[in-house]
């Protein structure tokens, strides 16, 4: 058996900070922000949280797809930025849309989470371990960013994607993952915790720190290399790919992307204009909206690539259904 897509849904937070409301926070401009990167406006939560989103957005995807909550047999949901620890996001998900017969578990992978957790839901199918997964991103990155730090600060947005990955007997799905640790310093954020017997409340003092040059250059090369590692081991050449699904980090990487692999920058929906990046969620929010505007269609054949700290990146070459 092998897993396919088939609902999606999404939660976006009400709230938006355009990049005008940013320039009175840290000094930037609009017109930096949108050259530099091609955001224009992010949405950012009040008082939601990630698990409330995420299960937003799963009962969307359930009802996208037309399934009873209790067909689902495993909840994953990639998050970097949970208010809760325990009981795990997707436990919290779980109780929300009445998955009862879930199993449930988190997963951090960071912006290549819904990739990793795709492929983790592929792979239990595979093995005949389960038959229907709800696969979740949910970030609220608001929390984590430091919003003094205009390196960062306007990159980042919140939000939440789901979808339903189901057992079918003839579909294809391949895909390729990396991980490089020696380099995770791109990109950290420490954890919040107390340090141990001390009982030494960090607080919220610690916040993503990012060397950008050193993320933008990682992805610009690792991102079209793994996309030909991923069509070469599927057997599938690139005129056959309706769409590249790019987690939405940077216009500029988008293009860079497309440029290195020689494909047609229409080939590269971005919605990371309206949204910024949502690190776990960009990837089934923009799944959801191409499939709701009929811009994905079954049987085309699409390819999904994350990239982020970790450092981790990786392909997905799939038919949608
Ligand atoms: O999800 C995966 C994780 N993250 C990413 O994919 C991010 C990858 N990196 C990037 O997208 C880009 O590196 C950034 C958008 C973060 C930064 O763009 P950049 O073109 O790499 O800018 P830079 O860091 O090289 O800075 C260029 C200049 C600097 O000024 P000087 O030294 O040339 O005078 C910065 O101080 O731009 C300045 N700068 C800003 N100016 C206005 C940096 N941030 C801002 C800002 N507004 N927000």
């Amino acid at each position: 058996m092998i897993g396919v897509l088939k609902g999606t849904g999404v939660y976006i937070p009400a709230h938006v900070l355009n990049n005008d409301d940013l320039s009175k926070m840290v000094e930037t401009n609009d017109e930096w922000i949108r050259e530099r990167t091609g955001v224009v406006t992010r949405h950012v939560i009040e008082d939601e949280t990630t698990v409330f989103m995420a299960a937003e957005a799963a009962k969307a995807a359930i009802a996208d797809a037309g399934i009873m909550p209790q067909e689902i047999d495993l909840i994953i949901v990639a998050t970097i930025s949970s208010n809760v620890i325990l009981p795990c996001t997707a436990c919290e998900v779980q109780k929300e849309v009445g998955a009862i017969n879930a199993a449930c578990f988190d997963m951090n992978a960071a912006c290549t989470g819904f990739l990793f957790a795709c492929n983790t839901a592929q792979a239990y199918i595979q093995s005949g371990m389960y038959k229907c997964v709800l696969i979740i991103g949910a970030e609220s990155l608001s929390n984590l960013v430091d919003w003094t730090d205009r390196g960062t600060c306007i990159l980042f947005g919140d939000g939440a994607g789901a979808a339903i990955m189901c057992a079918e007997e003839e579909a294809q799905y391949v895909a390729v993952t990396h991980s490089d640790g020696i380099k995770g310093s791109a990109l950290e954020c420490e954890s919040r915790h107390r340090k141990g017997w001390e009982k030494k409340l960090i607080g919220d003092t610690t916040y993503m720190r990012m060397d950008g040059q050193a993320v933008f250059k990682f992805a610009v090369k690792k991102v079209p290399e793994v996309i030909e590692e991923v069509l070469e081991k599927a057997g599938v050449q690139k005129v056959e790919i309706s769409y590249y699904i790019l987690h939405q980090a940077n216009k500029r990487i988008v293009e860079s992307v497309a440029k290195r692999l020689k494909e047609p920058i229409g080939k590269f929906p971005m919605n990371l204009y309206e949204y910024g990046n949502t690190s776990s969620a960009s990837i089934p929010i923009l799944l959801d909206e191409l499939k709701k505007n009929g811009t994905l269609k079954r049987g085309q054949k699409i390819v999904m690539a994350g990239f982020g700290a970790g450092l981790s990146w990786g392909a997905a070459v799939l038919t949608w259904e």
